[in-house]
């Protein structure tokens, strides 16, 4: 199949590109570089620098290209400063988006793969959250996402448009050795743990000891980038039996404190960590249930455990100290 990757030269869309293409897919890349990095772009991808702000670019890239699917990862990222610069998010990230779907349709593009998350619960009934949930966006990042999933309702009933939405927390892990998690600035665990390890940071602080969990600090899912390209894939060949949405999650929740023993152990490095104060907004524990996917597709996660988590990003964090160096 030909596809097209918008975000695919950032973490998650370049790991999906690699797979893709392993898989014999043919695949055009669409990325700004705001994030993403040229080198982490598969060699035998189509690679085109661009904004999808730009529609006349991307009616272009579709009557040149002629993809048979968008998988959608480009987008503004962060919770934390969708709380602060909401324009980004509620602007940014939904005209981007609709910019996409609706140059896809006018370009006879049948099926859509959309990254959503799972900052759209921000008050669970449940722990692990089920498929269904009650919807109640946690940021504007997530509102944005919300949009961008009802966009797609319509799309697919007015003009056929089959699309999977997934919705997941926390990517992470590392492909390979040589492909792996840059973000700048970088704001995920794992990543900032390693950096300790590596001499990059004098310690981590962890927000706050005192929740209601087995040792104090947050438990969130960490879900392995491979598992949630694999995800992607496989939603991808369903759509033709139509349109889903799916929670995506490892099952099962670590803890801040889990995460820097896991690292110490890993690394051999004692890591400093020191307890600060809580944050503002962070429940005590999000976990993402998948029943959903498992029972449709056959989904499981291949590399749930927390030290196989580790140790890939580990790997490419050290093959990579200052990450992809573009
Ligand atoms: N990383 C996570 O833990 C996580 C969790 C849930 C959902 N998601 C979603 O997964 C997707 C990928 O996340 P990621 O961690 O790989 O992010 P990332 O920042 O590494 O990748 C996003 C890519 O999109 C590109 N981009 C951003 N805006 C663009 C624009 N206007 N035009 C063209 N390219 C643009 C960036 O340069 C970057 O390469 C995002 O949609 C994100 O919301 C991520």
């Amino acid at each position: 199949m030909k596809i097209l990757v918008t975000g695919g030269a950032g973490y998650i869309g370049s790991t999906v590109v690699h797979q893709l293409i392993n898989a014999g897919d043919q695949v055009v890349v669409l990325d700004n570089l705001y994030q993403g990095h040229r080198s982490a772009v598969h060699p035998r991808a189509t690679f085109v620098q661009g904004d999808l702000a730009d529609r006349p670019l991307l009616d272009r890239l579709m009557a040149d290209h002629r993809p048979q699917a968008v998988m959608h990862f480009a987008s503004h990222t962060l919770v934390g400063e969708s709380m602060e610069q909401p324009s980004l998010y509620l602007r940014d990230n939904v005209v981007n988006g609709l910019n996409l779907m609706e140059s896809a349709v006018a370009h006879g593009v049948q099926r859509f793969i959309l990254s959503s998350t799972a900052n759209l619960f921000d008050e669970p009934e449940e722990i692990p959250i089920k498929d269904g949930e009650r919807i109640v966006p946690g940021s504007p990042y997530g509102e944005s996402k919300h949009i961008l999933e009802r966009y797609l309702h319509w799309m697919d009933r007015i003009y056929g448009l089959k699309y999977a939405a997934l919705r997941y927390f926390n990517a992470c892990g590392a492909a390979h050795e040589d492909l792996g998690e840059d973000h700048d600035p970088e704001t995920h665990l794992i990543p900032l743990v390693l950096q300790v390890a590596l001499g990059q940071r004098d310690r981590i602080i962890i927000f706050g000891d005192d929740y209601d969990t087995p040792d104090g600090t947050c438990v969130r899912d960490y879900i392995h980038v491979l598992d949630l390209a694999q995800a992607h894939i496989l939603a991808l060949r369903a759509l033709d039996r139509g349109s889903r949405t799916y929670n995506l999650g490892n099952g099962r929740g670590f803890s801040v404190k889990e995460v820097v023993e896991t690292a110490r152990e890993v690394t051999g490095h004692p890591i400093p960590a020191e307890a600060g104060p809580r944050r503002p907004g962070d429940p005590a524990t999000l976990i993402a249930g998948s029943e959903q996917i498992k029972a449709d597709l056959g989904w499981e996660p291949q590399y749930p455990e927390l030290r196989q988590i580790l140790e890939t990003a580990w790997a490419w964090h050290q093959k990579h100290p200052e990450g992809y160096g573009d």
